[in-house]
C-alpha cells in the first residue's frame, strides 16, 4: 500500500514536472518571438523598443528608456552566448536610436522616462526625472563594450559608445556624465509615482558608475573614471539609509506624488539586485532581502484573492497600496520572486532553491494564455491578463529568469 502510494506520488509528482518542463520550453520560446515583435516594429523609427503594441488604455506605445535597456540587455546578453547577425542588427539600431534621442531637447534632460516612437521628445505631462532610466542604458552598454573590447573591438572603432571628451557626445559618456552629476537630486522612482530618492534607483547608479569608471580607464578617461568611481562609493553610503528593522525600504525623502505607499516595502527591491548582477552593493544572500521578499509575500497573500485559491506559489505586485488598474499582482515581479530563488542557488548551491524558483514559474503558468502572451497584470481576483498587453517587459522578465534557472542547474549538475 505505501509503496503503491509513493510510486503514485512519484508519477504525479514527475508528470507535474515533465507538464512544467514542456510549458517552459514553449513559452520561452514564443516570449523571445513576442520580445523580438516589440523591436523596431512598423511605424517607429528603427531601433525603438516599445513598451507594448497596445495604444490606449493603457497607451504603451512608445519608448521608455528603462524598459527598453532591460530588454535590449536580454538581446545583448544572448548575444554574448550565441551571437547571431539579427541580434547584431536590432543592437546596432538600439545604439543609433539611443544617439538620436540623446540630441533631443527635453524638458529634464536625460532623465526623461519616455520618447516618441519616432525618437521625438515627449512633453506631455508626466513624472520626471526619472534618474535610473539613464544609469541603466549605461550599465547594459558598458558591459556591451566591454565585451566587444574583449573581442579585439578598438577605442577607436567604439567611439560612438565612449569617448574621453567634454561635453560628452558618446553615448555612455553622456548617460554617465548625467548620472555622477544628478545622482542626489530627487527623481521619480522606476513606477513612475514618486519624487524622491529611492533605493532601486541608487541600486542601478552605482553600478553603473563603477562599471562605467572601469571602461573610462579602458579609454584613457582617467579623471572621468575617479570621479564615476568616488561619485559611486557617495552612492553607497546614500545606500545604507535604505535599511531599517532588518529589511529594506524603497523611498526616501519623499518630495512629490502619492502619498499612501506608507509601508515602504516594494518589489523593486528585488529588482534592483537582479539587475545590477552578481556584483552589487550587497550580496543576494542578505538577510535584509529575504526579509523584504517574505513580508512582502505576506501582504500579497492577504491582499489578493488570487492568492487564497489553489497551491501554486504567491503572485507578487508592485508594492501593497497599489491602485493602478485597481492594484494588482504583476508578471515581471512573480518573475523576480523566481529569478531571485534560482541565483540564490547558484550561489549557495542549495538545490531546494531551483524546487521554490520553479513554484513561481508555475504561478506564471497557471495564469498562461495558449498564445503565450503576456500582457503587464494579471488581475487580483480573476488572474486574466489585464493592462498592457504584450508587455515587451513580462516577455524579457520571463527570460531572463529562465537563463537563471539554466544557469543555478548547470552549477549544480543538475
Ligand atoms: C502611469 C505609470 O506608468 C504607472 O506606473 C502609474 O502607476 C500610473 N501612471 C499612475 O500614476
Ligand atoms: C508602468 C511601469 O510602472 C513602468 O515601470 C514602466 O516603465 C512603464 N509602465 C512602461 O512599461
Amino acid at each position: 500500500m505505501k509503496t503503491l502510494l509513493l510510486c503514485l506520488l512519484f508519477v504525479s509528482s514527475s508528470l507535474h514536472a515533465r507538464t512544467l518542463e514542456n510549458w517552459l520550453t514553449v513559452q520561452e520560446k514564443a516570449s523571445w518571438q513576442k520580445l523580438l515583435a516589440n523591436l523596431s516594429p512598423e511605424g517607429t523609427r528603427a531601433g525603438a523598443v516599445i513598451a507594448s503594441p497596445q495604444r490606449r488604455d493603457p497607451d504603451y506605445f512608445f519608448h521608455w528608456v528603462r524598459d527598453a535597456a532591460l530588454v535590449m540587455d536580454v538581446v545583448m546578453m544572448d548575444q554574448r552566448q550565441s551571437p547571431s547577425a539579427i541580434n547584431a542588427k536590432h543592437i546596432q539600431q538600439y545604439v543609433d536610436f539611443s544617439l538620436f534621442i540623446q540630441e533631443q531637447t527635453t524638458l529634464t534632460d536625460l532623465g526623461e522616462p519616455k520618447y516618441h516612437v519616432d525618437g521625438s521628445s515627449f512633453n506631455g505631462p508626466w513624472g520626471r526625472p526619472q534618474n535610473d532610466s539613464p544609469a541603466l542604458r549605461a550599465l547594459y552598454l558598458v558591459r556591451h563594450a566591454e565585451h566587444l573590447t574583449k573581442q579585439g573591438a578598438t577605442p577607436a572603432s567604439l567611439r560612438s559608445l565612449y569617448f574621453a571628451e567634454l561635453p560628452a557626445r558618446s553615448l555612455i559618456k553622456r548617460d554617465l556624465e548625467y548620472v555622477a552629476h544628478h545622482w542626489t537630486e530627487p527623481g521619480f522612482d522606476l513606477w513612475e509615482e514618486i519624487k524622491g530618492m529611492h533605493f532601486y534607483t541608487l541600486m542601478v547608479t552605482r553600478q553603473a558608475l563603477l562599471e562605467g569608471a572601469a571602461l573610462a580607464r579602458k579609454f584613457n578617461d582617467q579623471g572621468a573614471a575617479e570621479h564615476y568611481a568616488w561619485q559611486a562609493v557617495l552612492v553607497e553610503n546614500r545606500l545604507d539609509q535604505f535599511v531599517t528593522n532588518h529589511h529594506f525600504v524603497t523611498t526616501r525623502d519623499r518630495v512629490e506624488g502619492i502619498d499612501y505607499k506608507h509601508s515602504n516595502l516594494d518589489t523593486c527591491i528585488i529588482l534592483a539586485f537582479l539587475h545590477v548582477g552578481d556584483n552589487g552593493y550587497f550580496r543576494i544572500t542578505d538577510s535584509r532581502l529575504a526579509r523584504s521578499v517574505k513580508l512582502l509575500e505576506e501582504s500579497f497573500n492577504r491582499i489578493y484573492p488570487l492568492n487564497q485559491r489553489g497551491s501554486v506559489a504567491t503572485a507578487l505586485g508592485r508594492y501593497p497600496e497599489d491602485t493602478y488598474y485597481g492594484g494588482n499582482p504583476w508578471i515581471l515581479t512573480t518573475a523576480a520572486v523566481a529569478e531571485y530563488h534560482y541565483r540564490l542557488a547558484r550561489t549557495t548551491g542549495k538545490s531546494r532553491h531551483i524546487k521554490i524558483g520553479d513554484e513561481y514559474l508555475d504561478r506564471i503558468r497557471f495564469h498562461s494564455r495558449n498564445d503565450g502572451a503576456m500582457a503587464e497584470q494579471w488581475d487580483r481576483h480573476t488572474g486574466y491578463h489585464i493592462s498592457a498587453d504584450e508587455l515587451t517587459w513580462s516577455h524579457a522578465s520571463f527570460i531572463t529568469a529562465m537563463r537563471e534557472r539554466k544557469a543555478a542547474k548547470k552549477s549544480l549538475g543538475l
